[in-house]
C-alpha cells in the first residue's frame, strides 16, 4: 500500500537508536534543556523571535486562544472566524473559552479563505475581534491582504499553520503573516515529534503568557529576570511560595523531553523534507489542472508549497466516487479533506450559533479526497499516483448510484 505516512520519522533507524541511547543515558526525561534547545532551533528555522513548545498542536491552538484571553486581547464573548475547512480543535478551544465561533466559506481555488471572503464574512459580522486561519494542506489564498484589512480595523490575526510548515507565500513563511501561529509535529505532519505541537510569534508579552498557560498558570518557565518581574508585581515574598504560586489561567500542556529531543534530531531533515513535497506536488499539479473531472487549483501565487498530502476536489459526487475507488483500487491510502466543512461536524451543531451557508466547505467535503505526498515516495509509487490521477476507471452503471 502506498500509504500517507511513511514512517514514524525521517532517518527513521538512526532516529530511533539514539532516542534509545538518550534515553538510556538522561536522568531527566520532564520539561528541561531538551525541549529550550528545540524551542531556540526552531524559531531560528522559522524566522520568530519565540517558540512555545506543547504536546500537541491542538494544545498550541487552545494555548494561544487562553493566552490571549488572559491578556485581555480577546474577551468572551467576542466574535471569533475561523476558516471553515480545518481541523476540529481549531475551533473547539474557541467555543471552549466562551468566544463567538464565526464561520467563513473558503474559495475552490485554493482551498482557504480570501480577501473577498473575510470581506462579506465583515459586511455580516463587523464585530469580529480575531480571525483564527487555517493554511489548509500547503496553500493560502492572499493572506497579505487579509492582513492588511486586520491591521487597518484592529482584528487580531493568527494562524494555523499545523498543515503548511514550511509554504512560502510573496517570501514569507506561513506562520509569520501574523501575531502568533500553531504548528503540529504529530508523527502524520511534515516533521514527527510522534506528538508535539508549537506556538511562535514574535510578540514577548504573548511568548510570557503562552510559558504560563502551559504549565499550571504558575511562573517555572520564565526567564529569571521575568520571575522576579511577575513576583514583584504580585508581591510573593520568597521562592518557597513562588513556585506554588498561580498567576493566570493555564493548564499542563507540557511536552517532555523526547518531544524536545526529537525535534532536534528531526529539524536538520526539515528543508529536504519540504523540498521533496514541493517537487512531488508539482509534478501532479499540472496533470490535475488539465483533467477536467477536477476542480483546477491556483497555486502559481506561492513560491513553495509543502503540504503532506495532494487534494483532488471532484466536479461531481459521482466522479469522486470513480476516483476514490480507483485510488482504493490502486492500494492508495487516501482520506477526506481533513475535518471537513467543520460546521456540518456533530460537535459544531450541537454547540455553537447558527451561521450562514458554506457551499465551498461543504463542496469540498463532499467531493474531495486527499492522497500521499512525502519525501519516501518512490518513482514506481509516483508514477503509479500519476496514472491513478490521470485515469480513474469507470464504474459498472450499477454502481453509480
Ligand atoms: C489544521 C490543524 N490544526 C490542528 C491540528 C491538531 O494537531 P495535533 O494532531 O498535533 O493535535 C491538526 C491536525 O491534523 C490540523 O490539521
Amino acid at each position: 500500500m502506498i500509504k500517507l505516512v511513511p514512517g514514524l520519522f525521517h532517518n527513521e533507524q538512526n532516529t530511533k537508536r539514539n532516542l534509545a541511547k538518550f534515553i538510556t543515558s538522561t536522568d531527566r526525561l520532564s520539561i528541561g534543556p531538551e525541549c529550550a534547545g528545540f524551542e531556540r532551533q526552531f524559531s531560528t528555522w522559522q524566522g520568530r523571535k519565540y517558540t512555545v513548545l506543547y504536546n500537541s498542536g491542538s494544545s498550541a491552538n487552545l494555548a494561544l486562544i487562553q493566552a490571549l484571553i488572559n491578556l485581555g486581547r480577546i474577551k468572551p464573548p467576542d466574535k471569533a472566524a475561523f476558516s471553515a475547512i480545518t481541523w476540529a480543535t481549531n475551533v473547539m478551544p474557541l467555543i471552549q473559552l466562551g468566544l463567538c465561533p464565526t464561520p467563513i466559506d473558503i474559495e475552490l481555488n485554493t482551498l482557504n479563505v480570501s480577501s473577498q471572503k473575510f470581506a462579506d464574512a465583515l459586511t455580516q459580522h463587523p464585530d469580529i475581534k480575531l480571525l483564527f486561519l487555517t493554511n489548509l494542506l500547503g496553500f493560502c489564498g492572499d493572506i497579505d491582504r487579509i492582513k492588511r484589512v486586520c491591521d487597518k480595523q484592529g482584528i487580531i490575526l493568527i494562524e494555523d499553520n499545523c498543515e503548511s510548515l514550511g509554504t512560502v507565500y510573496q517570501g514569507v513563511k506561513l506562520g509569520n503573516w501574523s501575531l502568533a501561529s500553531t504548528f503540529s509535529f504529530f508523527v502524520g505532519h511534515h516533521m514527527s515529534t510522534i506528538e508535539g505541537g508549537a506556538v511562535c510569534t514574535d510578540d514577548a508579552e504573548l511568548a510570557r503568557m503562552l510559558t504560563l498557560v502551559r504549565a499550571h498558570g504558575w511562573d517555572r518557565n520564565l526567564e529569571p529576570e521575568h520571575k522576579q518581574n511577575i513576583r514583584a508585581e504580585h508581591q510573593i515574598p520568597d521562592d518557597f511560595f513562588a513556585n506554588f504560586t498561580f498567576y493566570t489561567l493555564g493548564y499542563n500542556l507540557r511536552p517532555t523531553e523526547i518531544t524536545g529531543f526529537l525535534g532536534q534530531q528531526q529539524l536538520p531533515f526539515l528543508d529536504h523534507i519540504i523540498d521533496r513535497r514541493h517537487h512531488n506536488y508539482h509534478r501532479f499539479h499540472n496533470t490535475l489542472i488539465k483533467n477536467e473531472d477536477i476542480i483546477p487549483l491556483a497555486t502559481d501565487h506561492i513560491d513553495i508549497i509543502s503540504n503532506f498530502a495532494i487534494p483532488i476536489i471532484c466536479r461531481a459526487p459521482k466522479l469522486s466516487r470513480q476516483y476514490i475507488r480507483a485510488f482504493t483500487q490502486a492500494d492508495v491510502e487516501i482520506r477526506p479533506i481533513m475535518g471537513g466543512a467543520i460546521t456540518t461536524q456533530p460537535f459544531y451543531k450541537q454547540l455553537a450559533h447558527a451561521h450562514s451557508p458554506m457551499p465551498n466547505a461543504e463542496l469540498v467535503s463532499k467531493q474531495g479526497f486527499y492522497f500521499p505526498n512525502h519525501e519516501g515516495l518512490t518513482e514506481p509509487e509516483l508514477a503509479l499516483l500519476h496514472q491513478t490521477c490521470t485515469t480513474a476507471p469507470q464504474p459498472a452503471a450499477k454502481q453509480l448510484i
